[in-house]
């Protein structure tokens, strides 16, 4: 497997605090690789340091086998970015705006005229070339940052939490349009504190806290982490703790709660607990609205490994 990325002991400091906290790591050619951690676990100074826009402290950063640095012009060309915040000119339309940024790498005019057709029909922006960005909407805008920073077609793609407040339609515009510039040959470093992203999109996932690398593999993987075969939920009004105590000694339990008329019960293991407690429910007459089992979530995983939950 080729790595398009190579990062060993990554470390930035901001004078007390490790942002960055000797981080090692790889992003295979071809993958989407997702950075997952809560606010301020060091996600954007990552990508920062990579992209030798920060300076740091400690660390080798390598990108396509080559060290890079601020004036490695030869590897920047190959790459693109979509920053967190979203940087557009306001007085140019979508179609310029794109051109502008396209137009840094591609000199070629009709080679640029077709990226940028083909970086507006990524987005879903085909009907908005003369827009101005003060008239789009924030999911539109985002779509139109992408879309700047990817037209130039780079072989390794940054997209800084993309999908920040954007609307659910953009979103999935947005996650499709990633898994596109994947199919197309691109190596993508996505960040997110969204966890069903990543469970959606990214083949590989790094889950970062406080700088740190606390846990990294397939999301298949990562599951495993978390010592939770299911979790199963009950809605059921007024159980009593009689209940709820008879079910704590049931097979495979690992724990039980019942909030808000919401019984929650995780098992370490086994086959058929789902069965066994609806058994156990109509053999004690208890009634209930819905019943269901879930696969343990990247957040099971977080809340695992570090005792806090992902969501903000
Ligand atoms: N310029 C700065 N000066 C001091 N601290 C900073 C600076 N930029 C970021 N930080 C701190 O570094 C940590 C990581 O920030 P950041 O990389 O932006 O996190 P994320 O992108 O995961 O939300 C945070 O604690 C943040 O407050
Ligand atoms: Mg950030």
């Amino acid at each position: 497997m080729k790595n398009s990325i190579e990062i060993k002991n990554l470390t930035k400091e901001y004078k007390e605090l490790k942002a960055v906290d000797n981080l090692s790591l790889e992003v295979h050619e071809g993958e989407i690789l997702g950075l997952l951690g809560p606010n301020g676990s060091g996600k954007s100074t990552t990508i920062n340091c990579i992209l030798s826009l920060l300076n740091f402290t400690k660390g080798s950063i390598k990108i396509l086998n080559k060290e890079m640095n601020p004036n490695a012009y030869d590897i920047k060309k190959e790459i693109g970015v979509v920053f967190q915040e979203v940087a557009v000119f306001e007085e140019l339309n979508v179609y310029d705006n794109i051109d502008y940024f396209c137009g840094l790498y591609i000199k070629n005019k009709k080679t640029r005229k077709q990226y940028i057709e083909d970086a507006l029909s990524l987005v879903g922006l085909e009907n908005y070339k003369k827009f101005y960005p003060k008239q789009l909407s924030g999911g539109l805008l985002r779509r139109l940052n992408i879309a700047c920073g990817v037209a130039h077609k780079p072989k390794i793609i940054f997209l800084d939490e993309p999908t920040v407040a954007v609307d659910p339609q953009s979103r999935n515009n947005i996650l499709d349009g990633i898994e596109k510039l994947r199919e197309n040959g691109a190596t993508i470093i996505y960040t997110t504190h969204y966890m069903e992203e990543v469970e959606i999109i990214c083949d590989r996932v790094i889950i970062l806290d406080k700088g740190k690398i606390i846990a990294s593999g397939t999301t298949d993987e990562l599951k495993l982490l978390a010592e939770i075969e299911e979790k199963v939920t009950v809605e059921v009004i007024d159980l009593g703790e009689k209940y709820i105590e008879e079910i704590k000694q049931m097979k495979h339990v690992d724990q039980v709660t019942y909030h808000n008329n919401n019984l929650l019960i995780t098992y370490k293991k086994g086959k058929n607990n789902l069965l066994t407690l609806m058994d156990y429910l109509k053999l004690k007459k208890i009634k209930y609205n819905k019943i269901y089992s879930e696969r343990p979530t990247l957040n099971d995983v977080f809340l695992y490994l570090t005792g806090k939950e992902l969501r903000d």
